[in-house]
């Protein structure tokens, strides 16, 4: 079943063009959204999203999209916190509950929780028969497959696909996003699946790296704007396979602690596509290499040009818009984490002390 590959993961990375294509697919019908009826933004004024771990990231990504595309508030919540501090939800919030497996036993128990104090429920899940599925409001699958490996891949970049496209719907129901401006996003994620099979291609690059990456202690993962929650993705893929011990940070953070940790043998990955934001993440980045840090450039050939004189090493991605880069650059953050896997020997589809779904509290 791992169709050749030496282990599921690198099976399911290696699938996730395919997969967001038919995700966007299912979503996306004569440029069109195609979203459940009963979903409707119009007299929404929070969105509220509540996962574990990688899904939970996903959250935070969707938090940028949410705001930046459809101007509405949005909170995320770790689920095992949500129900124990009163959250404050009323008849206008709509609750989004993303969840690989729909059977993790604290994301559940926040839909319980949520499910009569706010105006609808939305499971955002891989598996459609799943509880979380089946107990909330609507339920839209993000069509991955079957997932196999405990480190979740390809259901983070579908995940982050959906919810994409609700904050698209949002935008739309709130009439804050043109019909032109939805055609132009629509166009961006058409292109994403290409994109992806290009950073899949990136394997043997990232291989090499993983090679030294293995030797590392301490392993830093920068990023600003919706790429800090991809470096806390990238970190968190990193420990969960491979037992290194990552952190990610907001790129603007790292003098207000972190840095002191950095010196010449703690490998610092910057994941800076060329957006808004990129100069000052370049800035942040020359801290890093001014204590001798080994500094990891991922962004696309512009921006390599311009900030990778100097860096440790370079990963070269292809441009895309600065809203899909999270999609794009999660792809990376995974081939690392299982190259550097790999390269120690680890149980990389089943590391130690991990379970594909926690069924418990
Ligand atoms: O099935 P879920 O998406 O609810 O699982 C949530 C987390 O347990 C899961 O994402 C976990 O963090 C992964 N092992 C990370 O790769």
């Amino acid at each position: 079943e791992k169709a050749g590959y030496r282990h599921f993961m690198a099976k399911e990375i290696a699938e996730q063009p395919v997969v967001l294509a038919d995700a966007l697919k299912h979503y996306i019908g004569g440029g069109r959204l195609n979203l459940p009826e009963g979903l409707d933004f119009t007299g929404v004024d929070r969105v509220v999203m509540v996962a574990c771990g990688t899904a939970n990231l996903a959250c935070q990504v969707a938090k940028y999209w949410f705001e930046q595309i459809a101007g509405l508030a949005c909170d995320v919540d770790i689920a095992s916190e949500f129900r124990y501090r009163d959250p404050v939800l009323s008849d206008r919030s709509l609750a989004v509950f993303v969840s690989q497996s729909g059977e993790t036993a604290d994301t559940l128990a926040a839909l319980r929780h949520a499910q009569d104090r706010v105006a609808q429920t939305l499971a955002v899940v891989n598996v459609p028969t799943s509880s979380i599925a089946r107990e909330s409001g609507l339920a839209l699958p993000i069509l991955a497959g079957v997932e196999v490996g405990v480190a979740s891949t390809k259901a983070f970049t579908c995940q982050l696909a959906v919810l994409a496209l609700l904050a698209l719907k949002a935008g739309r129901d709130r009439g804050v996003l043109s019909e032109e401006r939805l055609a132009g996003h629509l166009a961006a994620l058409a292109n994403l699946p290409g994109l992806l099979n290009h950073a899949v291609g990136l394997g043997e690059d990232l291989a090499a790296l993983a090679v030294d990456i293995a030797r590392a202690r301490d392993v830093l993962f920068l990023g600003r704007g919706a790429m800090y929650p991809l470096a806390l993705e990238g970190a968190l893929k990193l420990k969960e396979i491979s037992y290194i011990h990552a952190e990610g940070y907001a790129a603007g953070e790292l003098k207000h602690g972190p840095i002191a940790l950095v010196d010449a043998s703690v490998p610092v990955v910057v994941m800076a596509p060329r957006d808004a934001l990129f100069d000052k993440t370049v800035s942040n980045m020359q801290e890093v290499m001014a204590r001798a840090g080994k500094v990891v450039l991922m962004s696309d050939p512009q921006g390599v040009a311009q900030a990778g004189e100097g860096v440790w090493r370079t990963i070269t991605l292809p441009e895309v818009p600065p809203l899909l880069a999270p999609i794009l650059y999660a792809v990376p953050a995974q081939l690392l984490a299982y190259h550097t896997a790999v390269a120690k020997g680890t149980d990389v589809d089943q590391p130690r002390n991990l379970a594909k779904s926690v069924t418990v509290e």
